[in-house]
This record gives structure tokens, sequence and C-alpha cells, in this order.
């Protein structure tokens, strides 16, 4: 017997699309042809905000060195969905929904990855995190109609804590969070050692730095995951001695590893960007513009703005700014960055599709 025979005799309880709470507004599924979940990863994968993240930062500004080896937002993503879809189908959980998250998780990543999202928390004093603008993004400025299951797996994968999740979280969108954590803990020491900015001996033995590979990497921990969550019945990598040391390694990497690098210089420039957004966009809001803008943009906008101060900046030739949508009424803070807007899956009578 295979062991994907195996796994499908074990297999975990998947979530069931005839259980949907559906989508916020009635949605044609083109005369059942394609099921609710494959929808909404074809709706996702065809979005403009999603085709930006192949300009978007996974752990290096994208233009700022060799770029074509220099992971992107959009590899990061490709292999989450590729590893996610391979376990879901080991765990016998629904697919669909599994690379429907997975597809959609870091749709609203901002430019410069998380120093962008500290940029703007700085900025507007309000925390902004980029799941939560997920959800809200894919509502509201680019509005897919998505799934209550997709969005609030979306929202909920940056939650390391799966008893902080919704409630109503499913089983793949647990599973998300799980993939999305071992993809990038297999892939960024390879990239701070490929451009120098980290040391080998940074690394813990758990990343085996000489000997393995970050495919190696991740399909250790993804065995890991399968066993731990047959055994559990339910979507876990947390008890097994390889769950303990992978998450032991991962606050490690963050005291000893992303806390040395120096942002200084990217920081400031974003700073000076938003500001210049701020003051410049005219009836639009500046946090849409600045998570919308690809790492090129930002680039060229700063170099741009050191040379001439901004005066010679006619923001419309940046394609970020052809995207967002009017301020109502010239109104500010009309959005709340905090509220990934999910309630309307409590009420029956909205879901539907
Ligand atoms: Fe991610």
């Amino acid at each position: 017997m295979s062991i994907m025979e195996n796994d499908a005799t074990l297999s975990l309880l998947a979530f069931d699309e005839r259980s949907s709470k559906g989508c916020r507004t009635l949605r044609d599924l083109e005369s059942g042809q394609v099921g609710l979940f494959q929808h909404d990863f074809i709706k996702i994968i065809n979005s403009t905000a999603f085709g930006r993240l192949v300009d978007k930062t996974q752990i290096f500004v994208t233009s700022s060195r060799r770029k074509s080896t220099v992971r992107n937002r959009m590899q990061h993503t490709m292999t989450v969905v590729a590893n996610t879809i391979y376990t879901a189908k080991r765990l016998g959980l629904n697919v669909e929904l599994a690379a429907a998250i997975a597809i959609g998780h870091d749709i609203a990543h901002t430019v410069y990855g998380h120093l962008g999202e500290n940029v703007v928390t700085m900025c507007t004093g309000v925390k902004f995190c980029h799941n939560i603008y997920g959800s809200i993004l894919a509502q509201y400025f680019e509005p897919l109609n998505l799934s209550y299951e997709t969005l609030s797996g979306i929202y909920a994968h940056s939650f390391k804590d799966v008893l902080a999740m919704p409630n109503d979280i499913t089983p793949e969108g647990i599973l998300v969070m799980y993939m999305d954590v071992i993809d990038w803990m297999a892939h960024d020491p390879d990239s701070l050692i490929e451009f120098r900015v980290a040391d080998l001996k940074w690394f813990p033995n758990v990343f085996r730095i000489n000997e393995w590979s970050a495919k190696d990497r991740t399909s250790h921990w993804t065995e890991e995951l399968i066993r731990e969550s047959l055994e559990k019945g339910r979507v876990s990598f947390l008890d097994c001695p390889e769950a303990k040391e992978f998450w032991s390694a991962k606050t490690l990497i963050y005291s000893d590893v992303y806390k040395k690098l120096d942002h200084r210089l990217h920081k400031q420039a974003l700073i000076d960007i938003f500001e210049f957004l701020q003051k410049r966009l005219v009836g639009k809001d500046p946090v849409i513009a600045f998570d919308m803008m690809t790492d090129s943009e930002a680039m060229d906008l700063e170099q741009r703005m050191r040379n001439s101060y901004g005066k010679d900046i006619d923001l419309s030739e940046y394609s970020f700014t052809r995207l967002l949508p009017d301020l109502p009424d010239g109104q500010e803070n009309w959005i709340d960055f905090r509220d990934p807007d999910l309630g309307w899956g409590d009420v029956p009578e909205n879901a539907r599709y």
C-alpha cells in the first residue's frame, strides 16, 4: 500500500463546500461548471493585486539586487500553493478551498514586505496588517466577491496561535497558516546567505544549512505536520519534537538574524514616499496607494524625489495611482484597517451563492 493510500484511510474532516456561508453578494457560478472555491482561485489569480506580487518583496526588495534570483512574493505564494495542495491531499482536506486560501493569502502585502506594514503603522498611528487588509481589499477595492471561507482563511493566515483564530476557521485555513511559515522558514536562510547578509553560523542545526535545500526543509517539516495531524485528527504542527524545534528556531531567527538586518535606508525611503503620497494624492487614500505600489515603483519614486524634491513628478504616470478608488466625499480615515469586515458571515440570509 502506498503512503498516499494509507493516509487517505486516516483523512481529516474536510470542509464541505455545501456548508459554505457563501459570498457577500449573490454569485453567478457559471451554470455550476466551476465549484465555489475553484471560482475563488480563478478570481484571485486573475486579479490586479495578485499580479503585482511579482514585483513585491519576499525577503529583499525585488529591484535592489540581482532581480532574476531574488525571491519575490509571487514565488513564495506559488510554492505555498503547491505545497498546500500536496498536503491537503495527503490529509484528505478540501483541496480547492486550501488552494484558494493559499493563492490569496498574501494578496495585500505592502511594498517592501513587512517593513512597508511597519511604515504604514508608524505614519498613520493605526496598526496595519496585510492579512486584515487582504479581506478588505478583496471585498471593496478590487471586489472579487470571494466565499466567506476563503476570506476568513486569508484573514487568519497570520495568526500563529490556532486558538486566536476565528472560531469558524476551517482546517484548510489552519493548514495554510502552517504552510506559509514552513515556506519562508525553508527558503529565507538560503536567500540571506546568498546575498551575504547573514552568516551560516547564525542558523541553528534545525536548518541543516550545508546539507539541505529549501525543498528538503519543506518536505521534512511537511511530513512531520502530516504525521502529527493524522495522529491528532486535526491539522497541527505544534507538539512533536520536530515542531517544537521548528517554532523555537523561528523565535531564534527573529532575534538573532532578522533583528541584525539593517533596514534604515529603505525605511526612511518608505516614510518619505508615504508622506509624499499624503500630500500629493488628492481625494485618494495614501494607505491603499502604498499597498498597491510595487517595489520598482517605490524605487523609481524615491529616486525622482531625491533628484528633484518631487517637483517634476506626475503621480498619474504610476500605474498604482490609476487603481485607486475615490475617497467618499473627501473623508479621511473612512476604512478601519483593523477590521476584516467579515461579520456578514454570521448572518444566515447573506449566506448565498
Ligand atoms: Fe506568505
